[in-house]
């Protein structure tokens, strides 16, 4: 087949009046945006952001009807620009994904060219979406620590979030790359599973979410924090002099309370993370290290399959800091 079919199936969010409406629609070619490449969908995955769409109240839908799903891999069905071919296996993610345009959650769906990233050899379709966007900005964190002069032999680095997709892949990068890597884990029960992962040390959500003084004995030579509120400011307080903390999401909420002294007399940075409108070369470039030198060690364990019809739980799940590893969805594999 190389056309979209008259109908297909996609999760969909909806508003009618006071109304908040989820589940499975029918929908049509036209009810697809326009857009350079029409995709068969194969895989999809289950990331914070979309447990957050699937609500009322969640803040992140920015049009409705609206399919969600903020990444996707899948083949190329049609494209009418010279970089993509019929048959080609790519992935796409972040941009208006699952915010203000059709995502993933659909068996087809239609994509502006220059959003899509050519599946690197080496990583199958599913595999990309067991990264998905969760392993994707773990790997991006990773990278701009990196960028910004950490190495193995500058000392410990922690996780927080530890058992979440953005912990997990980061783990278990920055263990295959030789660091030291210590988890903050809500889940003492996970502890063998995060050290089969790479995880050499382990402190508790309450050491982290603790007050403390401004300053604190140097202890991280970085950070890769997908939690923010109840951890960011133990990481800031606790850098070694002139070290950086990846701050890539807010898992238990958004506020942050810190004191100026880690920034002016440790001289400590703050990277910000968006992997949404990271440029699209630079997005490609990454892709190709995650199936290279930051390919996740155990890549695919603790990983647990969804389809379009059964997904609500792990988006509620997810939600509900349940997560332990990944929930991917099988659309059309
Ligand atoms: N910047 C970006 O581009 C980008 C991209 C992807 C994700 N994100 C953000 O990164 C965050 C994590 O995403 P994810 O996909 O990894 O989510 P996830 O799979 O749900 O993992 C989040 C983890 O955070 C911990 N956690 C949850 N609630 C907590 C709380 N109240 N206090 C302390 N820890 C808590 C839990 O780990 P433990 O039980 O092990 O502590 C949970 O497994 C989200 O905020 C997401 O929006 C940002």
């Amino acid at each position: 087949m190389t056309t979209i079919p008259e109908t297909f199936r996609a999760y969909v969010v909806d508003r009618a009046g006071d109304r908040f409406e989820r589940g499975l629609r029918t929908l049509a070619p036209a009810d697809l945006p326009d857009g350079e490449v029409d995709i068969r969908i194969a895989w999809s995955s289950v990331n914070y952001k979309d447990g957050l769409a699937a609500t009322a109240e969640g803040k992140v839908a920015r049009q409705y009807p609206l399919v969600l799903g903020i990444d996707l891999a899948g083949t190329v069905l049609r494209s009418a620009h010279p970089g993509f071919v019929p048959g080609a296996e790519v992935i796409a993610h972040g941009y208006d994904l699952g915010v203000s345009r059709h995502g993933g959650y659909a068996e087809y769906t239609r994509v502006p060219a220059d959003w899509i990233v050519p599946l690197p050899s080496g990583l199958s379709a599913r595999d990309a979406m067991v990264i998905g966007t969760a392993g994707f900005t773990a790997a991006l964190s990773v990278a701009e620590l990196e960028a910004r002069g950490l190495e193995p032999a500058a000392g410990p680095v922690l996780v927080t979030g530890a058992t979440g997709g953005v912990g997990t892949t980061a783990i278990a990068i920055l263990a295959e790359l030789g660091y030291e890597v210590w988890a903050a884990t809500g889940k003492a029960d996970e502890r063998p599973w995060l050290e089969s992962l790479g995880a050499v040390g382990f402190l508790t959500r309450e050491e982290l979410a603790a007050e403390g003084r401004p300053l604190e004995s140097e202890r991280w030579a970085g950070a890769v924090d997908s939690v923010g509120a109840a951890t960011l400011p133990y990481i800031l307080r606790t850098l070694r002099r002139g070290a950086a903390v990846a701050a890539c999401g807010n898992a238990s909420g958004p506020a942050l309370t810190t004191t100026v002294f880690p920034f002016i007399l440790r001289g400590a940075a703050l990277l910000g993370i968006d992997s949404a409108y990271l440029p699209i070369a630079k997005r490609r470039r990454i892709w190709e290290r995650l199936a290279t030198d930051l390919r996740p060690r155990s890549l695919g364990e603790r990983v647990t399959e969804v389809t379009l019809d059964t997904l609500e739980p792990a988006l509620d799940g997810i939600r509900a800091g349940e997560a332990r590893g990944r929930w991917i969805v099988r659309v059309g594999a």
